[in-house]
Parts: C-alpha cells; structure tokens; sequence
C-alpha cells in the first residue's frame, strides 16, 4: 500500500484530571459576582483545581501511565514522545523527557514539547500523524500528550475559567478511536498578543475580549480555507469541536459558522444545531473548565463517554485556537467501535472521583502550588504509596515515578475493548461533599 494512503489517527485515549474541583457558584458568592454570569453567561459549571503536586508533569504521566499500562502498549512499539502545552514547568527541559524516563520508552524515541498556547495539542498531534504517514519511523507509533494547567489571578476576569487536565493519545495507522481524514491543510497564523504568560508568572494575563474576536476571525479564516479546497459544507458534519477557552465562546464560534453557511444558518436554526452536533461534545468542559491544549481533547473524550450518543462513523470537525495565534480546522472520523470507549478513557471515572473544595480551601490549594512551583526544589511522587521524596538540589524538579502505572487500571486490550455494560446514567456527574 503505498504509504499515503493510509489511515492515520488516534488509536487509544485515555484522561487524567486533578483531584479536586470548585463550583463556579462558590467562586461567584465568593467574588460579588452573579452565579448566572458564570453558568450562562460563561457556560461553565465547575473546574477542576490542581493541588500543589498535580503539575503539567504530573498530569501527563498519570494519563500516559493510564494509556500504556491500562491498554497494554509496549514500550518498544513507540518512537516518538510529543507533548501540548503551555504551561510547562521549565523554560528548557521539555515534559516529554520526564515522561520517556518514567514510561520506560527506548533511547532512539524523540521526545520533546510543542508549545503554541492552546494549539500545542493539535500542533504536537498533526506532527506526530505526519511522522507515522512518513514511514521514517518504521511502523512504530506516537505517544502523543495534551496537559495544562489553566490558571489567571484571582478576581481577574480570567478567573472562572482556570481548569486542568492531560489527555494521552496513541498515534498510529490503526486508527480505532478518532482517523485524520486527509484534506488539505486549512491553518490561519497571525501575530497578535491577546493572551501570554512571560516567564516570570505563573499565571497567564489576557485581553479576553480581544482574543474572542481573534479567536472568530482564526476560525473565519480557516473555514474559508477548508470549504474552499475541499468539496464539504458544515452540513457535512456529523459533530462540531470547537477549542472551549469557556463552553459559550464554542456556542459563539457555532454561531458565527452557521452565519457563514448559505442560507444563514445550518439544519434548521443554530440553536437548535448548536444542541444537536456541538453541545454533546461539551458536558465534559463544563465540569473541567479551561485545560489549554487539553480542552479539545477533553471534548473528544466526552463524545466517545456520552451516555447516550453513539458517535460510531460520526464525522467530526474540530477547531483548534492558540492565541498568539495560529488555529487549525479538521475532518476526523469516528472509529466503528466508538461506543467500546464509554467508560474507558478514565474521564468519566476521574469525574466522579472528585471532591469539591471550598473557597477557602481552593485559595489555600493556590496558595500551596505556587509555593511549590516557587522556592526551587518541587519534588512529586506519582502514586500515593511508598516515601514520598527523593533528594533534589540545584533548582531541579524531581518525580519519583515508581508508582506511576499503579494509579492505572486493569490491562485491557486494544484489539478488543470490552463494551461498556449499558448507559451511564447522569450526564454530568455531581458530588455535594465538601473538602476543606
Ligand atoms: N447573568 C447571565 N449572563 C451574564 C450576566 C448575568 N448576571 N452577567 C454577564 N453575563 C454574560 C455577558 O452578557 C457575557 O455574555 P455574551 O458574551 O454572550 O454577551 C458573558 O456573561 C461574559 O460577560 P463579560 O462581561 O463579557 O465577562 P468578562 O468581561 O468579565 O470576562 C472573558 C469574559 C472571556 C473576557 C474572561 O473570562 C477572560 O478574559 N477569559 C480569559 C481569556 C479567554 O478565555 N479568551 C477566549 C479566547 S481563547
């Protein structure tokens, strides 16, 4: 088969998210601020909050202990390790190192980061794509990770919209979960400064309604670019995955495709369409809140554990947006099997292990991670057994990552995923008990 015409995509994908949450509702109260603002007006119903060792690195090696120890992937199988983010924990060694040592990855594996805000994700998983198509990796697959900790100052306008996740994904010519149809390249790039983060903060600034308005004008500029070198409409879209900064700015990006479609609008009204084929790829965001180069994937994972849609064949588009700027828009289809992966990607499991915390709980828990991230000697371990510290000098960041695969779950098998036992029932799961 000549090496072009192979499917190329994402073969297994499996999450990790941080212990705990808060309500947007506690944080509204907390700030004088109208709950309704945060809920409707933003989208946003929870988001997830790290402790002081759940850090980018932290959360890539969970989900990608998750990925390979929970399916079984061998080591040797993988030759690339390429890791989304932008908030990473040096300016000079990548993630992708800490997770190639603790994933046991051999030495002819290249590993490093792709930082573009919150399109390093999508950037590091078309490069990884393009390595399998290329044949130079000899049939060996990519181990690619999305992972981000969101976070702004407090009572900045940025604020209800931190969050945290990682996704891992494998990357190869069997295709099971998610295959990258092959059509042109519909990518837009311009120089603006909507949203940064220097580094000497941890937390990102943004000139929030400016980077809206980039954000619509990316995604303008790469439908042209796609309608126009391919024969497909918005009609032809199964699901619609826009980048969710927060889940309204995904209802404004809708809206703005749907204006741009003949006749207005698509399948009878956009918001009717808007529930149809973009709020089923949402309920997961809602609860985690921004993950940067994680939310898009975030949103793939809630399509595949959707309790009631069944996203076998379905065609995706998704729209990945990193301020600063460059975006992308993309056709994907859905494995056959996509209903195997319900309560199989660990996000649905990691909702609803999660405990809220209180708003003074979430100000101290802030309070503790820049703490660690500050006085130059963070040392995590990955696991919760065992002693918890291994020595650290000269300002590096130490994991012991003995007990990273046994945060995982029972092997399963990529080639048969076992089916889940039925429907889950509540669609966004809720826990009332507080943690302070
Ligand atoms: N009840 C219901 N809705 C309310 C409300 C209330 N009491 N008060 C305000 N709202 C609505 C507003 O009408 C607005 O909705 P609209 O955009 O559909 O008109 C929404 O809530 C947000 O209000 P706004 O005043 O615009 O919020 P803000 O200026 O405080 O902050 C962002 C909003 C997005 C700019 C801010 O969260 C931010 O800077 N985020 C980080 C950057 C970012 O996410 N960029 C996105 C592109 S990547």
């Amino acid at each position: 088969m000549d090496l072009q015409d192979r499917r190329i995509g994402i073969e297994a994908l499996a999450v990790h998210l941080p212990r705990n949450y808060l309500d947007l509702g506690v944080l509204a109260r907390a700030n004088g601020t109208d709950p309704e603002k945060y809920y409707f007006g933003l989208g946003c119903r929870r988001m997830a909050i790290p402790s002081a060792d759940e850090d980018s690195v932290v959360l890539a090696a969970r989900a990608a202990g998750t990925l390979l120890a929970g399916y079984g992937i061998e080591a040797s199988s993988i030759g690339m390790v390429l890791v989304g983010t932008e908030s990473g924990v040096d300016a000079a060694k990548p993630i992708a190192t800490y997770v190639h040592r603790m994933a046991g990855l051999p030495s002819d594996c290249r590993a490093f980061d792709v930082q573009h805000a919150c399109y390093g994700g999508m950037a590091a998983l078309r490069t990884a794509a393009n390595w399998v198509q290329s044949g130079l990796g000899r049939g060996r697959k990519a181990l690619v990770i999305a992972t981000d900790v969101a976070r702004y100052d407090v009572g900045s306008p940025g604020e209800p919209t931190q969050g945290a996740a990682a996704v891992a994904m494998l990357v190869g010519d069997e295709p099971r979960v998610l295959e990258l149809l092959p059509y042109p390249e519909a990518v837009h790039t311009a120089e603006v400064m909507d949203f940064w983060r220097p580094t000497y903060r941890s937390t990102a600034l943004a000139d929030g309604h400016y980077s809206m308005q980039c954000y619509l004008d990316a995604l303008e500029s790469c439908w042209h670019r796609f309608a126009s070198a391919t024969d497909l409409g918005l009609e032809a879209f199964d699901f619609l995955l826009y980048h969710s900064p927060f889940p309204k700015m995904a209802f404004k990006a809708h809206r703005r495709l749907c204006e741009l479609a003949p006749g207005g609008t698509a399948r009878g009204g956009a918001d009717l369409d808007w529930e149809r084929r973009v709020l089923p790829t949402l309920w997961a965001n809602i609860e985690v809140g921004n993950a940067y180069s994680a939310s898009l994937f975030v949103s793939l994972a809630g399509l595949l554990e959707h309790a009631e849609v069944d996203a076998a064949g379905a065609r995706l588009g998704l729209f990945s947006y990193g301020s600063g700027s460059c975006a992308e828009f993309v056709a994907a289809r859905v494995g056959p099997d996509a209903a195997a992966w319900r309560d199989r990607t660990g996000l649905r499991a990691a909702l609803e292990r999660r405990r809220e915390l209180t708003h003074e709980a979430y100000l101290r828990s802030r309070r503790a991670y820049e703490e660690r991230a500050r006085d130059g000697s963070f040392r995590a371990a990955l696991g919760g057994d065992g002693p918890a510290f291994c020595g650290t000098w000269n300002h590096q960041r130490v994991y012991r990552d003995s007990a990273w695969r046994a945060a995982t779950g029972p092997s399963r098998s990529l080639d048969r995923p076992p089916r889940s036992a039925g429907p889950v029932a509540a669609p966004l799961p809720h826990r009332a008990q507080a943690a302070d």
